[in-house]
């Protein structure tokens, strides 16, 4: 397995809308994978594919504790098939927007129907954690970042932050 570079906002390519898979291949699932080392590399919880560069519908997420035997999912072609009208407010982060969080409101609990590692068609209820991720994920590949559901001015705020970090990275600063 690979570990790949993760894209850090701003960057155009985390704002497409990101292509359906035809079929869950062997060089898909060598992408899950790959994603799946790089998003345990980078202590995170979840991945999508253009985070990575790839504008394909293609998400990893391992909400396991550090001390649980890790739990790995592997989703292309996601699509909410129900949602709570419960909405809950957490904070969330991203590793494309590195050490930022702010909180986010999103329904409580979600299904999702998904194309498996295997090419299979399967379903996850999720609740929590969990249920947080996946929307968050799944809004990566519309192009959709956690700071695009605050206001405008915390927006601005945190690219801000983001841009001038990247800049400074340029310079060796
Ligand atoms: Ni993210």
């Amino acid at each position: 397995m690979t570990v790949l570079s993760i894209i850090v906002a701003p960057d155009p390519r985390l704002k497409v809308n990101a292509d359906p898979v035809d079929k869950v291949d062997g060089e898909i699932r060598q992408l899950m994978d790959d994603m799946l080392e790089t998003m345990h590399s980078a202590n995170g919880i979840g991945l999508a594919a253009p985070q990575v560069g790839v504008a394909k519908r293609i998400l990893v997420m391992d909400v396991a504790r550090p001390d649980e035997d890790p739990q790995p999912i592997r989703m292309a072609n996601p699509e909410v098939v129900w949602e709570s009208e419960e909405e809950v407010l957490a904070e969330e982060g991203c590793l494309s927007l590195p050490d930022q969080y702010a909180e986010v409101v999103r329904p409580q609990k979600v299904r999702v129907r998904y194309l498996d590692h295997e090419n299979e068609i399967r379903e996850l209820e999720a609740d929590g954690l969990l249920a947080k991720c996946v929307q968050h994920e799944m809004d990566h590949l519309d192009g959709v970042l956690f700071v695009d559901h605050l206001s405008s001015l915390k927006r601005k705020i945190i690219l801000r932050k983001l841009s001038k970090t990247k800049r400074m990275a340029a310079v060796g600063a």
